[in-house]
């Protein structure tokens, strides 16, 4: 497929965009404008007569209205704009904490930008960091001073890691040894911090620091499609260990103190020619090409499809680590189905069992969520950490009167039969994608973090953006044709607000939250005004704080200068007055993404990642020097600490 896109960079990250999803999935509606007509009927609850199905929505929303309004978001939103710096509102202290490269292991030499080696970058905090999840210290404690922070690094821009590179040339220039960097300076960071008055600090000799990266970390395969036969190769014949994880983009946090992290665009990791005829099928279902993105194949006979045709379906999984276990072997849980991982929200529900939201972020991909066979166990925080290995995996269905089912991806059930090419629960999750094209999902508009407000106990899900959505595509819950600036939905499971919301519910309700964009110029939908200061386009992360504000984190791509905006983090209410109003609190530099919005319990501090600053430059003439604005520096993806000068909570 001939991508057409100025930054190659971008169409590695972006490659999200693509679209691999051929089949009919067309779920309902010629209704475009459905939530307009549902919005302005729950609006005006006095109108009578309103359509029956829109009832118990209607109801629904009445309840919700009844929690206490929510005093409004107190700091003043900060201008929109693009420049070579971050910029946090009025009050607040936005602080680096972790810049790609900075030693965080003991013994780990000091970063040296034009000598890296893969020896160094395995002692020094990675590139591209993505997630953040914050753990107290002790396990099990809700210290707010005092944790280890665990950050995702994505992937890689070598033309500003290395001299010398640009977007066209990198595929053929690099190096061995700088794609041994490369591939250490991928996976996930694990770091003590520590708060001393208002600053944080890592602590460097940690026994706790840990890196975990593509290039020598062993991880188990568990769950279905362990030993599975189209998990064998010739490093591992049983189908039951793997070398690495990669692409990790956000995660989530499991109740026992361990650390999802979601294995993404692995795809661009492989090529080489399709000589198992019998996976061509599947291969191109997840978007491999002969011709990888990232040429380590030269080096590497594993990422080679050609000599080594399963290694590719071991990626594309979440995994799961335990940061207070230096020790720990990550294991890919595969029970969770395997697609291009967004994140995981995850949700203890009432009665004990775990549910795990996730999105498959590509267009026209779908909605999943896991829900486990066994109940949480409160006090024993070891029995709980194999609970992900067994459940049912539920592929999302939404149709046009503001319903939606949850469909079970079971082998033997439905379609999903060994005449369709299922043997066993194994073939099922490897191909979750077939398994949920065959059940009749839903396809979306690029589904990234979907989360649970712990508040009103509804799921918000990130829809970023879908530019091939056409007008004879567009449905309810889709709802705009060329969909440039991205929606949230709400999605509203039976049994009542916060915690009595039953998330194991296999139908639930839905809504639209907003529609982003540019209120002025387009059909973009924010709350009861139209007074929208601080709009926004490609939702991307997300969080809630104790007052289940909702705070967004924006990726619109490398289309920043066409819209004029750079990216940032956004936070509106979900309830009451303010409700999908959105103010911006802090914007990220020139070419940046912004990730990983993470509290500390006590929502004091943020911790947030700033993603590739500078993209689309290079290394010998970066669009920005952020955040070191040194001469002899490029710019650093960093994690940035933000806290209110006046020690008080943020957004209070
Ligand atoms: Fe890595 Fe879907 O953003
Ligand atoms: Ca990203
Ligand atoms: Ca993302
Ligand atoms: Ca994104």
């Amino acid at each position: 497929m001939t991508i057409k896109n100025k930054y190659t960079a971008r169409i590695i990250e972006n490659s999200d965009d693509i679209g691999s999803n051929d089949t009919n999935n067309k779920p309902m509606v010629e209704i475009a404008d459905i939530f307009l007509s549902r919005r302005n009927l729950i609006k005006t609850t006095s109108i009578v007569g309103a359509a029956a199905f829109l009832s118990s929505s209607i109801a629904r929303f009445a309840f919700a209205d009844n929690l206490e309004t929510l005093p409004y978001i107190t700091f003043e939103g900060i201008s929109h704009g693009i420049d070579e710096t971050h910029h946090i509102a009025k009050g607040y202290n936005a602080d680096i904490l972790l810049r790609w490269g900075d030693p965080i292991i003991h013994n780990a030499s000091s970063f040296d930008l034009y000598n890296q080696t893969a020896s160094a970058q395995k002692k020094q905090f990675g590139y591209n960091c993505d997630f953040i999840g914050y753990f107290p210290l002790p396990a099990g404690s809700q210290n707010s001073n005092h944790g280890l922070l665990c950050v995702n690094h994505e992937y890689t821009n070598a033309e500003l890691m290395f001299s010398g590179l640009n977007q066209k040339n990198k595929k053929d220039l690099l190096t061995k040894q700088q794609i041994d960097v490369e591939m250490m300076a991928l996976g996930h960071s694990i770091v003590e911090i520590k708060k001393t008055g208002m600053s944080w600090a890592v602590v460097s000799d940690s026994s706790y620091n840990r890196r975990i990266t593509l290039a020598d970390t062993k991880m188990l395969i568990t769950g279905p499609a362990a030993k599975n036969v189209h998990m064998q190769t010739s490093q591992d014949p049983k189908g039951v260990e793997v070398i690495g994880t990669l692409n990790n983009c956000a995660g989530g946090v499991t109740p026992w103190g361990t650390v999802l992290i979601a294995e993404e665009n692995f795809n661009n990791f492989f090529g080489g020619t399709f000589k198992d005829q019998t996976q061509t099928k599947s291969y191109e279902r997840y978007g491999l090409k002969e011709e990888a993105e990232y040429p380590y194949m030269k080096f590497y006979d594993r990422f080679d499809l050609s000599k080594h045709p399963n290694e590719v379906n071991r990626f594309g999984w979440m995994v799961e680590i335990d940061p207070y276990d230096p020790n720990f072997v990550p294991r890919k849980r595969t029970a969770l189905g395997r697609f291009k991982h967004e994140g995981a929200g995850v949700v203890l529900n009432k009665d004990g069992h775990i549910v795990v939201y996730m999105g498959d972020d590509e267009r026209f991909e779908y909605i999943y969520k896991f829900v486990s066979k066994n109940k949480f166990i409160p006090t024993n925080r070891h029995g709980n950490i194999d609970i992900l290995d067994d459940g049912i995996l539920y592929v999302a269905k939404f149709s046009e009167n503001g319903k939606m089912v949850w469909l079970p991806l079971l082998f033997n059930h439905g379609p999903l039969t060994p005449e369709n090419g299922f043997e066993n629960q194994g073939d099922v999750v490897i191909h979750a994608r077939k398994a949920a094209d065959l059940m009749g999902a839903t396809p979306m508009d690029r589904p990234e973090d979907v989360e649970a407000n712990p508040v009103n106990g509804r799921v918000y899900a990130i829809l970023t953006n879908n530019t091939k959505r056409t007008n004879e595509k567009i449905d309810a819950v889709n709802p705009r044709a060329n969909n440039q600036a991205g929606h949230i939905i709400e999605m509203i499971p039976p049994g009542g607000i916060g915690k009595n919301a039953d998330h194991t519910a296999l139908e639930y309700q839905w809504d639209i939250f907003i529609l982003a964009g540019d209120p002025s110029k387009n059909d973009a939908k924010y709350g009861a005004t139209s007074d929208v200061k601080d709009w926004f386009l490609c939702p991307d992360n997300c969080t809630f704080d104790q007052k289940g504000r909702l705070w967004i984190a924006t990726d619109q791509g490398s289309d920043q200068a066409q819209f004029g905006i750079g990216d940032g983090l956004y936070v509106m209410e979900t309830e009451g007055s303010g409700k999908a109003i959105p103010q911006l609190f802090y914007r990220v530099p020139k070419d940046a993404e912004m990730c990983g919005p993470c509290f500390t319990p006590d929502n004091k501090t943020m911790f947030v990642a700033v993603q590739h600053p500078g993209e689309g430059s290079t290394f010998d003439n970066p669009s920005t020097r952020w955040p070191d604005f040194n001469d002899k520096m490029v710019p650093r993806p960093s994690v940035v600490v933000l806290t209110k000068q006046d020690k008080g909570i943020i957004g209070s």
